[in-house]
Order: structure tokens, then C-alpha cells, then sequence
């Protein structure tokens, strides 16, 4: 789409993307004139007070730049309750708590809280650990709106707790981490950064420098300028999750591929992308601070660092195989099925599930550690995990 035609930001919202231009251009200008690109997108994304994620950005919703899944129905995070309160029977939910990563608005908290308290299944904490100020704010609000008997139960962290038991949920929190970009250039694999120039933040290649992002690029096929992203902060997260977790599950749920497909020499540009009020934008440098910077993750990755940290692959497959294995059609069909709510659900759950919207493109991804129960809801399915 041409970006004449998008929103004009308010006048509020530029001069807080400039300050934050302004503060990226100094940060490049302390480190000699350049910046790998993970670092770019941290800076745009977590500068506190400034960037996407930390500033005053609307993000979710119709309102904002994109929905998530627990935007889009309160019967999202009612299933994924089903996998939880499983892993919680077997622990013991007097011993057993709840660690979401990455909380958005609260509404996942919220929905996991109601469904676990109507099945009698509550955990001992629900904790939440979020790199943003203002979402942690915006949590607290949606949890005192729609559990406010619950709240009690509910504590945000500064840092991964030390030998965590029950279960870690994520959704939508990989592809949120500054990814690093590669491209073939010269017959070598070069480390993309940004660099200021007289018309605002340009890419550039140097040549790369560490030997972990080296080797990363093994996988990536050698055809001249293909450029794609390699995840080395989320690799590192899943090992800190690992480390983290004495006892439980770990349940991360993305849009995504494993590395063959990821990785695909037809995919020559990559999966980074920015969504700014519903449209997608394929210039990194567009609004910055205004505009969410994602890239797909890359799962094979994912199962790597998580095995390398001493988890087990407890399941890997599609949202629509995890959500309907869950359950999302019983509790959905305890609505009158002439009510509106039931026909706004079945729109929903389409969307959820259907292949051709968020079904087959998000996968869910299952670690465990010290686990011997049964397989749980969500993950009896059609397992992918030889993908990977
Ligand atoms: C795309 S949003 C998804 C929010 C929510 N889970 C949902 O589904 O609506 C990404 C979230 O991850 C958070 N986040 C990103 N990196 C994080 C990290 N390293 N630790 C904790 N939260 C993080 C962001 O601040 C934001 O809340």
C-alpha cells in the first residue's frame, strides 16, 4: 500500500517518535556510527517510556495496530486453561503456579484465571513477567476489571524466578524479540545493522563478528542477497526459561516455521515485517516507536535451545490442532447456539482454527521438565514434532 494513504500519527504520538529517533541516532552515534539490527529493534521497541511496546502506542485492537488471540476471544484462553489445569492436577495446585510471559493487555491472564476458578483448579500464583511499564499497568487494569476477587493471587516479576514450578505460558512473545538480520553479500553471510544517513536510518552490512551468529547461518541457503532473521535473544529466553523451571511446562504458542521451511530458498527476503494500525509495513524505520517490528520464529531453533537447557519436546503442532484437542467447540457450545454471543464465537474460533487464517500459520510448542502424567489436552493431537 502506498504510505501516503495510512494514518497520519497525532501530533502527540511524532514528537514522541521523533525523541525516540532522536535517542536511536545518538545511541548509533556513541557505538561509531552503527548497530546490529537486534539492537535497533530493542531500542525501538523497549526504550523506556519511548518505544512500542514501553510508550503510550494504543498496540491491540481495533484501535491499534493488530489483535491477538485473546483479543479475539475470551474462549482462547479458556482452552488453553484445559492444558494448564492438566499440568496442575499432576503437580498439585497447592504447590503448582502460573508464569505468563509477556502479558499484553491481561486479557489471557484473565480469561486463564475465570476458567481455572470454574473448574475449581486455581493456582497458587499467577505471576507475569512483562518488560513494559504501561502494560503492566494496563494488566493490572483488566485484572481488576474482570477478576477482581483474583487479583491477590497475582504478582509481577522483574526476573525469571529461581526454581519455578507449574506451568510458563506465552503467546505471541517470540516473534516480539529483537531478531538479528543476516544477508549473502560478496559470497559471505554479512550482519545487517542500521547506520544514519542524510535520509534517516539506512541498513548496512559488515561482515559478522560472532561466531554464534556465524554458525547460525549454516542452515540458510547460499543464494546471492537472501536475507532472513536469525533468533538468537529468543534462543537465549528459551534457555533461561529451561534453567527457570524446576518442575512443569512450558507452553509457547507463535506464528512460525520449523528451519526447513523458515528458511526456504523461495522466503529470499526474510519474514520481518511492522504492523501499524492493521497494515503491514515492510520498512523497519516506519514511525519507529509507532509501529510493532515482528518477525516469525523459527521453531527448529526453539526445540534446539530448549533441549540444550535440559527440556523435553513435550509437543509441537498447529493452533487449530491445539485449540480444537483442547476443547474450544465444547466450552463454545455451552452458549445457547441462538444466542449472539455463540454466533460472535463461531466467527472467532474460525479464526482461530481455519487454515487460511490463524490456524495452520501458529503453531504451539510444549517443553516439559520432570513431568510423567499423561499427554495433555491440546497436544493429543496430530503431533508435528518430526518437523522440527
Ligand atoms: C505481541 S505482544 C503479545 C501480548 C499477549 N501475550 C497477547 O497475546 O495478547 C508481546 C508481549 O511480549 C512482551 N515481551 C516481549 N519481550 C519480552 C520479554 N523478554 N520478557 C517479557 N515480556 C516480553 C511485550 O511487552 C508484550 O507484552
Amino acid at each position: 500500500m502506498n504510505q501516503l494513504q495510512l494514518p497520519v500519527p497525532s501530533s502527540d504520538a511524532l514528537n514522541a517518535s521523533q525523541a525516540l529517533c532522536q535517542h536511536i541516532a545518538e545511541t548509533i552515534d556513541a557505538h561509531g556510527g552503527w548497530i546490529s539490527f537486534a539492537d535497533f529493534m530493542r531500542l525501538a521497541m523497549y526504550t523506556p517510556a519511548l518505544g512500542y511496546y514501553s510508550g503510550g502506542a494504543t498496540k491491540f485492537g481495533g484501535a491499534g495496530d493488530f489483535v491477538t488471540a485473546p483479543e479475539i476471544s475470551p474462549f482462547f484462553g479458556a482452552t488453553v486453561a484445559a492444558t494448564l489445569a492438566h499440568v496442575l492436577d499432576e503437580i498439585g495446585h497447592n504447590s503448582a503456579s502460573i508464569l505468563e510471559v509477556g502479558a499484553g493487555t491481561g486479557q489471557l491472564a484473565a480469561q486463564i484465571l475465570q476458567e481455572l476458578e470454574r473448574r475449581n483448579a486455581l493456582p497458587l500464583h499467577y505471576a507475569i513477567l512483562e518488560l513494559s511499564g504501561q502494560l503492566r499497568e494496563r494488566q493490572r487494569q483488566t485484572l481488576l476489571t474482570l477478576v477482581p476477587h483474583l487479583i491477590a493471587r497475582v504478582q509481577w516479576l522483574d526476573a525469571l524466578p529461581e526454581d519455578f514450578v507449574g506451568v510458563i505460558i506465552g503467546n505471541e512473545v517470540l516473534d516480539a524479540m529483537p531478531c538479528e538480520l543476516v544477508q549473502l553479500a560478496d559470497g559471505q553471510w554479512q550482519q545487517r545493522g542500521v547506520m544514519v544517513s542524510e535520509h534517516g536510518f539506512a541498513m548496512q552490512n559488515r561482515p559478522i563478528q560472532s561466531a554464534q551468529l556465524a554458525a547460525a547461518c549454516e542452515p540458510l541457503p547460499t543464494i546471492p542477497n537472501y536475507t532472513s532473521e536469525i533468533h538468537l535473544e529468543a534462543q537465549g529466553f528459551i534457555a533461561a526459561l529451561g534453567q527457570s523451571l524446576l518442575r512443569g511446562m512450558i507452553i509457547l504458542i507463535d506464528y512460525g516455521f520449523p528451519q526447513r521451511e523458515y528458511y526456504h530458498p523461495e522466503r529470499s527476503m526474510g519474514t520481518l515485517i511492522g504492523h501499524y494500525r492493521h497494515h503491514t509495513i515492510h520498512d523497519p524505520f516506519f514511525y519507529p516507536g509507532l509501529t510493532d517490528i515482528t518477525c516469525h520464529v523459527d521453531f527448529t531453533a526453539m526445540y534446539t535451545a530448549a533441549e540444550g537447557s535440559g527440556l523435553s519436546l513435550e509437543g509441537y503442532t498447529t493452533q487449530a490442532s491445539y485449540l480444537l484437542d483442547a476443547g474450544i467447540l465444547d466450552l463454545a457450545q455451552q452458549l445457547p447456539t441462538t444466542s449472539i454471543d455463540y454466533m460472535k464465537s463461531a466467527a472467532a474460533i474460525q479464526k482461530l482454527t481455519t487454515h487460511a487464517e490463524m490456524g495452520e500459520i501458529f503453531k504451539v510448542i510444549a517443553f516439559s521438565k520432570g513431568l510423567t502424567g499423561d499427554t495433555a489436552p491440546g497436544l493429543r493431537g496430530r503431533d508435528r514434532s518430526g518437523e522440527l
